[in-house]
């Protein structure tokens, strides 16, 4: 459609920050990677930030995922998968997960600069409605300061959070219909999608090592059980800010030890508990930490 096109050039060409907001299977990936893709061409330094921990483009399931695109094959999926960075956000889900998608969305974003990129294309999870879905994206274009906001939008779906933010926000607001031949997928799709790039993320060769209970954030409670940490995911600290990779804990009944799987080549210097645990088929199911550990 023309009217993509008119928007994907003049971002491409001026925008330093553009952010991607719309519901579920709207095409905010699809003109996320055209956006990249025409920046690219326009000889731009282009970095694309993955900000949807369920349906990832950049990085692995329950993380922000950031990639620079140097040459026009970065962009091939393949390619654009292998982050230069990346946040652990905790789940595949937003919901629960406000404040590490909103910082870590944040952190890709620096990290970007840093990297000498000059425009920065930050796609999102479709959470845009509700209470929830509000107080996230406001947050976000709070701390991200995009100039331009893309929302892509069913009817008038989008114009409550669309209007908020050009209230509150100097950014340049685009609402843009969802494009006629957007392929909605079922939940069970999105679902499968999810197990398959965590299956994919855990192949061989894995990692295993020991691990001590004190390496943890939020730290254990005394006496805590440590069988209940069988198969939660966790992030690795690199001990300056950022994340190595994924993996999943593993209690061992025998040996009464506990141990971090990962593909991950070194060991990390501290853990993240995530809020899922690895079901069979690499499924996540969600686990409040304030459950587990019995506290507020
Ligand atoms: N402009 C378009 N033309 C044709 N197919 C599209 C277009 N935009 C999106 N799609 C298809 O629709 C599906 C959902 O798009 P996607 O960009 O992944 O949406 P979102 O990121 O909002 O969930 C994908 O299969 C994608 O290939
Ligand atoms: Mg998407």
């Amino acid at each position: 459609m023309e009217q993509y096109q008119v928007v994907v050039d003049r971002v491409a060409g001026a925008a330093r920050c553009v952010l991607l907001l719309g519901g579920i299977d709207s095409g905010k990936t699809t003109l996320a990677r055209g956006v990249v893709a025409a920046g690219v061409a326009a000889g731009r330094a282009v970095a694309f930030v993955d900000a949807d921990p369920g349906q990832k483009t950049v990085g692995p399931p329950a993380t922000v995922g950031m990639r620079v695109i140097r040459a026009a094959e970065d962009l091939e999926a393949g390619s654009l998968a292998r982050p230069d960075a990346l946040v652990f956000v905790g789940s595949t889900s937003p919901q629960g997960q406000l404040l590490p998608l909103v910082v870590g969305a944040a952190r890709m974003v620096q990290r970007a600069r840093d990297e000498g990129a000059d425009l920065v294309v930050v796609d999102t999870s479709g959470l845009v409605s509700g209470v929830y879905g509000q107080i996230l994206k406001y947050h976000k274009v709070e701390l991200l300061r995009p100039d331009v906001v893309i929302g892509l939008q069913r009817g008038e779906e989008l114009e409550p959070l669309l209007g908020v933010i050009r209230r509150f926000f100097s950014a340049d607001v685009v609402s843009l219909p969802v494009h006629p031949d957007v392929h909605p997928t079922s939940v069970e799709e999105r679902a499968a999608n999810r197990e398959v790039a965590m299956a994919a993320y855990f192949a061989e060769p894995l990692q295993r090592w020991r691990v001590r209970p004190t390496v943890f954030m939020p730290s254990l409670p005394a006496l805590f059980d440590l069988a209940q940490l069988d198969r939660l995911l966790v992030g690795m600290s690199d001990g300056d800010g950022g994340y190595t990779g994924l993996g999943y804990l593993e209690w061992g009944a025998d040996e009464e030890v506990l141990r971090l799987i990962s593909p991950v080549a070194e060991g990390p210097k501290a853990l993240k508990l995530g809020s899922v645990r690895l079901e069979e088929g690499f499924r996540a199911r969600r686990v409040d930490l304030r459950n587990l550990f019995g506290t507020d």
